[in-house]
C-alpha cells in the first residue's frame, strides 16, 4: 500500500488590473460576453474568451434551454467553436467571467467539472498547456498553467491507449 499527495499551484492576482495586458484583454472580452449568455432559469452569466497561438480570439456564453441538461456552459460553447474555426491552432489561454442577476460575485468561478474535462481534451489534442483565469464581478482572479493542474488524474486520450 502506498499513499501519492497530488498538489497544484495557482496564481491568485488581486484584481483584474494586476493580470499581464495580453491576458487581460481576452478577460474583459469574457467579461463583455457574459452580457450576450442566455440564463433566464439560473440567472447566473458566465462569458469565456480564448486565444489561439495564432492570436484569434472566440467567446461563448452559457445558453440555457428549459429542458435544462440541454444547456451549455459558456467555456464549451468556446471551446467547441474554436475547435470548429480553428481547428490546427492551438488554445494558449481561456478566461472565464461569471456574475449573478441575484448577488453580486465576488469569488472567482472556477470551471465546472463537465468544463475541465472538455478543455483537457483539447490539451492532450494540442499536446501543450492551457492557462486559464477565472473570476467573478468584482475581486481575485485566479489563474491555473495548465487544465492538468484543476483535474488531476485526468481521463484523456492515453487513457484509452492504454486499456
Ligand atoms: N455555467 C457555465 O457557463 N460555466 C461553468 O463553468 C459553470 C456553470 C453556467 C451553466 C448554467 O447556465 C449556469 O452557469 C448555472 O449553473
Amino acid at each position: 500500500m502506498k499513499k501519492i499527495t497530488i498538489t497544484s499551484e495557482l496564481t491568485v492576482f488581486g484584481s483584474v488590473e494586476e493580470v499581464p495586458q495580453q491576458d487581460r484583454e481576452l478577460i474583459v472580452r469574457a467579461m463583455t460576453v457574459r452580457d450576450s449568455a442566455y440564463a433566464p432559469y439560473s440567472r447566473f452569466k458566465v462569458g469565456a474568451a480564448l486565444r489561439t497561438a495564432s492570436g484569434a480570439v472566440v467567446v461563448g456564453s452559457n445558453q440555457e434551454n428549459a429542458s435544462y441538461p440541454s444547456g451549455l456552459c459558456a467555456e464549451r460553447v468556446a471551446v467547441y467553436q474554436a475547435g470548429a474555426q480553428y481547428p490546427d491552432d492551438p488554445i494558449e489561454a481561456i478566461a472565464i467571467a461569471a456574475r449573478s442577476e441575484l448577488r453580486i460575485v465576488s469569488q472567482p468561478v472556477p470551471p465546472c467539472g463537465a468544463c475541465r474535462q472538455a478543455i483537457a481534451e483539447y490539451e492532450s489534442k494540442q499536446g501543450s498547456p492551457i492557462r486559464i483565469y477565472f473570476t467573478g464581478e468584482t475581486g481575485e482572479v485566479m489563474m491555473t498553467p495548465d487544465l492538468q493542474s484543476i483535474l488531476p488524474l485526468v481521463f484523456n486520450r492515453k487513457s484509452l491507449d492504454e486499456l
